[in-house]
């Protein structure tokens, strides 16, 4: 397996695709899709454009669907929730299937979808990624974070750099084989400063100041925690995620 991180989409190659490509947006587009498929959504779907999101929820019956939107890290008007994980609870989602158009993440995950393997990640759900690629062993792996608008993003390379670390750990450390790119190096260092102080790093990171800005605390908390979700969104068809 060889690892390569790329810390947004714009900054991943365009003429080739991985073998398995993990796509993260810790705060928050792929904590929320972890969330709610672990509280019982049937599928998410993913949308880069609301217009479409709105077209092809109408196809399901309004006790099927959920809509989800955000931009800017503000709920969409015409969509039921924004993009808070806290909102999946179980009660809201469970059997539904949540459409939602996030400002970057789900960008991100257009960027690879073509991809045979697409994964989704998230500090919550970090040991599932770890896990999935520890079996599968695909030979190419692209750790994709979503940034802001094409500018990097502190959360999504930490994590990328939590992911690596635990495969290379396993891996038996000096494996220059299985590191890809110097993205690798930079974000496993970045994630072995603030492993114990996430909810710190969000807290000075621009989205996480954002969101902070919009009273969104409860977010960065849940956020930050690691290991807490026992679930691996997959992609089944394009933009189309199920639990694995
Ligand atoms: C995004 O896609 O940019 C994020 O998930 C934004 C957010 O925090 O809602």
């Amino acid at each position: 397996m060889k690892l390569f991180v790329y810390h947004t989409p714009e900054l991943t190659p365009t003429d080739r695709l991985p073998d398995c490509a993990v796509v993260i947006d810790v705060l928050r587009a792929t904590t929320t899709i972890a969330t709610a498929l672990n509280a019982g959504a049937e599928a998410v779907q993913a949308f880069s454009d609301i217009d479409k999101l709105i077209a092809e929820s109408e196809k399901l019956p309004p006790e099927k669907r959920i809509r989800a939107g955000e931009r800017g890290g503000a709920k969409v008007d015409g969509c039921d929730l924004g993009n808070s994980p806290l909102d999946c609870t179980k009660d809201v989602v469970q059997g539904r299937r949540l459409f939602i158009s996030t400002t970057n993440g789900t960008r991100a995950l257009q960027r690879v979808e073509n991809s045979p393997v697409v994964i989704t990640a998230a500090q919550v759900n970090r040991q599932a990624a770890v896990q999935y690629l520890q079996q599968k062993q695909p030979e190419t792996v692209w750790l994709v974070g979503s940034g802001w608008q094409g500018g990097y993003s502190l959360e999504d390379t930490a994590c990328a750099g939590a992911i690596a670390k635990s495969i290379l750990e396993e891996k038996g450390q000096s494996n220059p084989e299985a590191i890809g790119n110097d993205e690798v190096i930079a974000a496993i260092a970045l994630y072995s400063q603030w492993e114990n102080n996430l909810l710190e790093m969000f807290s000075q990171a621009t989205h996480g100041q954002r969101l902070l800005s919009l009273n969104c605390e409860e977010d960065l908390k849940y956020c930050a925690q690691t290991d807490t979700l026992d679930i691996l969104p997959i992609q089944t068809r394009p933009g189309f995620l199920v639990k694995n």
